[in-house]
């Protein structure tokens, strides 16, 4: 595969190991990063890791991974219950995403059961922690193959 993949995440992904560890777990995002790299490099595939707490930066990058990028997978932390503009960006470009939760959010409070991002994404891994970010690398892969 030529062009990288994006792993995108929003904000107060930044805090993970010490934000609500009872939730997130104790693994830090730079923990998540090396796993994915790791993954990455098993699947032969090149990744490029971002986090940003601004919705306009993660829409730049969206755009950019459209341009740029091979597939896309986004935690996008509580912007995926809030945000046009991240559903926008995706419809904008033409390559596949995968939408990643650490948590299970249909087991959490009611406003976190809507996404306004699973209407275009090609589909969601939520529930299983850090290694979820691993498993929408080979989804990805595989939807990249079949493409
Ligand atoms: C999250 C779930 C969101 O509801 C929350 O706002 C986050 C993290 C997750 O990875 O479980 O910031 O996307």
């Amino acid at each position: 595969m030529d062009k990288p993949v994006y792993i995108l995440n929003g904000p107060n992904l930044n805090l993970l190991g010490t934000r609500e560890p009872e939730v997130y777990g104790h693994e830090t995002l730079e923990d998540l990063e090396a796993r994915a790299a790791k993954k990455a490099l098993s699947l032969g595939m090149g990744i490029i890791f971002r986090q940003s707490n601004s919705e306009g930066e993660l829409v730049d990058w969206i755009q950019e991974a459209g341009r740029e990028g091979a597939g896309l997978i986004i935690n996008a932390g509580a912007y995926t219950h809030t945000s046009v503009a991240l559903l926008d960006a995706l419809s904008s470009v033409n390559i596949p995403a995968i939408e990643v939760h650490l948590s299970n959010i249909f087991a959490r409070e009611d406003f976190r059961h809507h996404s306004y991002i699973s209407k275009v994404a090609h589909g969601v891994i939520c529930g299983f922690g850090p290694p979820g970010y691993e498993f929408a690398l080979e989804a990805l892969q595989q939807q990249i193959r079949t493409n």
